[in-house]
């Protein structure tokens, strides 16, 4: 492990993508659901204060909650959403939620596919009608219609137009939701996607879907926007989507143009994105983060950016993951939810010996996801009202080199 002095010197590099913009330092804020939008699942003043106070605890660059690219289609109640004839102007308020400081503020873009509960969707799509394994989950999501061909296409589309609409509102990236047995999981993975077409029977056209997307949004968004996919490192399910797998799409995604890829895992069967499988337990106890192992062999055949996210806490655990070069960029999660402000929190510590920064045992009990107690945005925003509002600004970590 490097001193705490090094981690914090190592945080606090630059880093220069693809596309020319300049992530100001190493930390970067996770995708997290928030569930704040209004009645018309259009982003609130809630959603909009949240953001200030995350972009002004100085993490360089932060991903929205998945944004849906269609309002019918959602993965959670008050879910926020891009309808068909959408007015960026609806956008603005949340994409200058960064204004002032040197954060990029990217849009996570998604489409539920067969994970939109019964509440929400009577029968969701998905690349094949396949219901859930397990009869808990199986409960919750109804088993899905195939999609056509024709709406297949409909729904790229609807990614392109979402995206052009948040880059016109301000946003400055935007990010594909490929994990987590989303949509776009789905298709990668063989087993959702038992289709004959173009869209699936083998490993390439499985992924046809995705490198279309990069494709379509790259098209809508030019050169100089960020776009970045966050995709399974491996679903963790037998007969599912496998790491060699995973790794040939990194590969295409890397010769595809993409500015960063982040690294995850798991699905709603099984939650490896959250540390809560017995491969991301070993690797938690080896190597604080759980898809470390994984990112390095990313490393060996792509050059693009690379953001691991899951189980990272304390600030030497982050330095040492950076100082290893298995990647670029480090992403928070919850820890986010209870430190809304981790780039200050991380500096400050920089003087000091072996202080976690955000203790696991400081999850506030929030909303309930595969049996753990996880935080929830949702709750950030509730403290901070109870708190008084937004904390005051404080420097970004990057002008911060050496702890102090
Ligand atoms: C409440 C909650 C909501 C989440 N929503 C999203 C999401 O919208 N998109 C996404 O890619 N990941 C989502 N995640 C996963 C996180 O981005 C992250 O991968 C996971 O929490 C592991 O990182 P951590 O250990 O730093 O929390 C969510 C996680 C939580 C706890």
């Amino acid at each position: 492990m490097p001193t705490t002095k090094a981690a914090v010197e190592l945080l606090a590099e630059p880093l220069t993508l693809r596309c020319g913009a300049v992530l100001p330092h190493r930390l970067a804020k996770s995708a997290l659901s928030e569930q704040l939008g209004d009645r018309r699942n259009r982003p609130g003043q809630e959603l909009v204060e949240l953001y200030r106070t995350w972009s002004r605890g100085g993490a360089g660059m932060l991903v929205t909650g998945n944004v849906m690219v269609d309002p019918a289609a959602l993965g959670e109640p008050r879910n926020v959403a891009v309808p068909a004839r959408p007015d960026p102007a609806v956008f603005r308020e949340w994409a200058a939620a960064s204004a002032g400081t040197e954060a990029q503020l990217w849009v996570q873009l998604n489409h539920p596919g067969r994970q939109s509960p019964r509440f929400l969707s009577r029968q969701p799509v998905a690349p094949s009608a396949v219901p859930f394994d397990d009869r808990g989950v199986r409960s919750v999501f109804a088993t899905p219609r195939a999609l056509t061909g024709a709406e297949i296409e409909a729904i790229i589309d609807r990614f392109a137009l979402s995206a052009r609409t948040v880059l016109e509102a301000g946003f400055r990236g935007i990010q594909l939701h490929g994990a987590h047995g989303y949509l776009i999981s789905q298709f990668l993975s063989p087993l959702t996607n038992r289709r004959t077409d173009a869209w699936g029977g083998d490993a390439v056209r499985r992924r046809r879907f995705l490198l279309e997307l990069v494709r379509r949004v790259r098209a809508e968004i030019g050169a100089t926007a960020a776009l970045s996919v966050k995709l399974n490192s491996a679903d963790f399910q037998r007969g599912g989507f496998t790491e060699e797998e995973s790794l040939e799409v990194v590969r295409e995604l890397g010769e595809a143009g993409i500015d960063l890829l982040e690294i995850s895992g798991g699905t709603y069967e099984r939650a490896a994105m959250m540390g809560l499988t017995s491969e991301t337990r070993s690797s938690t106890r080896n190597r604080e983060a759980y898809f470390l192992d994984y990112a390095t062999k990313a490393r060996q055949i792509s050059d693009v950016a690379l953001m691991v996210t899951g189980g990272f806490r304390t600030v030497e655990g982050m330095g040492a993951a950076l100082r290893s070069g298995a990647l670029d960029v480090i992403g928070l999660g919850r820890p986010v939810t209870v430190t809304p402000r981790p780039a200050r929190a991380a500096a400050r510590r920089g003087g000091r010996r072996g202080r976690a920064t955000v203790p696991e045992d400081r999850y506030p009990a929030g909303r309930q996801l595969a049996g753990d107690p996880v935080a929830h945005p949702a709750d950030a925003s509730r403290r901070l009202r109870q708190a008084g509002g937004p904390p005051p600004r404080c420097r970004p970590l990057a002008r911060r080199r050496g702890g102090q």
